[in-house]
């Protein structure tokens, strides 16, 4: 097969690190891909260059797939976050996390396997915020109709691609009537066209509670941009913590692949950082890339550096954040070594 030019944006904190571990399994897994490197955050600054270069925006809009590490933003001051930016940019609405426990991977509960989809262009997100007056700020909570219905359409759609049974969606109706009650509005319009798939409801304060004492009851789970990135990193702790916790940035033929967690400057330049969440986006970039694409040789990657992870986890082998010791890059070297067996 020919290779696959996708983009890679390393970003910055750990990002270099667990990017560089991951391009060395890909390249391992035997995937044809040729990488086509741009910048975006700190890192494109460092180079003189806008935080979200156009030239960055112009190759994935080209290229269509990009692969991308975290991106820091500055808090209570300074540029808008190049991850809201880009998602904005590029419509990529709906944003996608599996959270499943992993062979070898011990935590609280072992039943885990739900899929968060958050909505990934407006909310609270939609960065309209002003002064009103000295002392007095405002936030907007931004949603439309349009967003509401396809966010739902496309949760719904993957619930049942997926053979999932049951979609349930955070709000908090009661207090927001109008913005949040859009949303349940639009999610109960497309459950009706879902006989297949139970839909339920759950005030989201309510649904933490149950969400934290039993996280197997639970399905697919559909959010708004807020609640989806709270609940990503809550739900991250139930499988070993967010260095286990991929996700994509989908859009109308446009991908944009990216772990749940940030830049972790805690931990930035010392090769501690565990790669896995980037390399389980990296698997779901590739099974992408093999339905929408055809690149059944992509499938069969993914299927290598899983059972690689999966056996490499069972061993014991792992980094710091899951009780190992391996730094990144040994960690990416034990799965390429696993590889040549598979
Ligand atoms: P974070 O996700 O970077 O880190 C939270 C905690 O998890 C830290 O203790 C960190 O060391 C740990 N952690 C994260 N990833 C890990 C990994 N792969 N292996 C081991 N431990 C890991 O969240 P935080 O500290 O709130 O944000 C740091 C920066 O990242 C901020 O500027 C934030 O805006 C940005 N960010 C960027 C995202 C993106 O690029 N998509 C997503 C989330 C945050």
């Amino acid at each position: 097969m020919s290779k696959r030019k996708i983009v890679l944006i390393p970003g910055d904190g750990i990002g270099p690190n667990i990017t560089a571990a991951v391009k060395k399994v890909l390249k391992a897994s035997g995937a044809e891909i040729e990488w086509v490197e741009r910048s975006a955050g700190l890192g494109a600054l460092d180079e003189g260059e806008d935080v979200l270069p156009q030239r960055t925006l112009d190759a994935i809009k080209e290229y269509k797939v990009a692969l991308k590490g975290p991106c820091t933003t500055p808090i209570g001051e300074g540029f808008i976050s190049v991850n809201v930016q880009l998602r904005k940019a590029l419509d990529l609405y709906a944003a996608v996390r599996p959270v499943r426990n992993l062979c070898g991977v011990k935590t609280r509960f072992t039943d885990v396997d739900l899929v968060i989809i958050r909505e990934n262009t407006e909310g609270l997100y939609s960065g309209v915020e002003n002064t009103v007056t000295p002392g007095v700020v405002m936030s907007m909570k931004v949603a439309t109709e349009k967003a509401c219905y396809r966010i739902s359409k496309w949760a719904f759609e993957y619930a049942r691609n997926r053979g999932r049974k049951k979609v349930t969606v955070f709000h908090k109706a009661n207090i927001m009537k109008l913005t949040d009650g859009l949303f349940i509005k639009k999610s109960r319009e497309v459950s009706g066209e879902y006989d297949d798939i139970e839909y339920e409801e759950i005030i989201i304060d309510a649904g933490c509670m149950k969400l934290v004492q039993d996280p197997g009851r639970f399905d697919v789970l559909l959010l708004e941009n807020l609640y989806g990135d709270l609940i990503s990193d809550l739900a991250a702790g139930f499988v070993g913590g967010l260095g286990v916790v991929p996700g994509a940035n989908i859009g109308v033929r446009k991908a944009v692949f990216e772990a749940v967690h940030g830049s972790a400057p805690d931990i930035a330049g010392r090769n501690i950082a565990n790669p896995l969440a980037l390399l389980m986006s990296a698997v779901m970039m590739l099974n992408y890339l093999a339905d929408t694409e055809g690149r059944e040789d992509f499938c069969a990657s993914a299927d290598r550096i899983k059972q690689a992870y999966n056996k490499v986890l069972e061993q014991g082998m792992s980094t710091l954040d899951l009780g190992g010791s391996l730094g990144t890059q040994e960690f990416a070297d034990a799965l390429v070594d696993r590889m040549r067996d598979i």
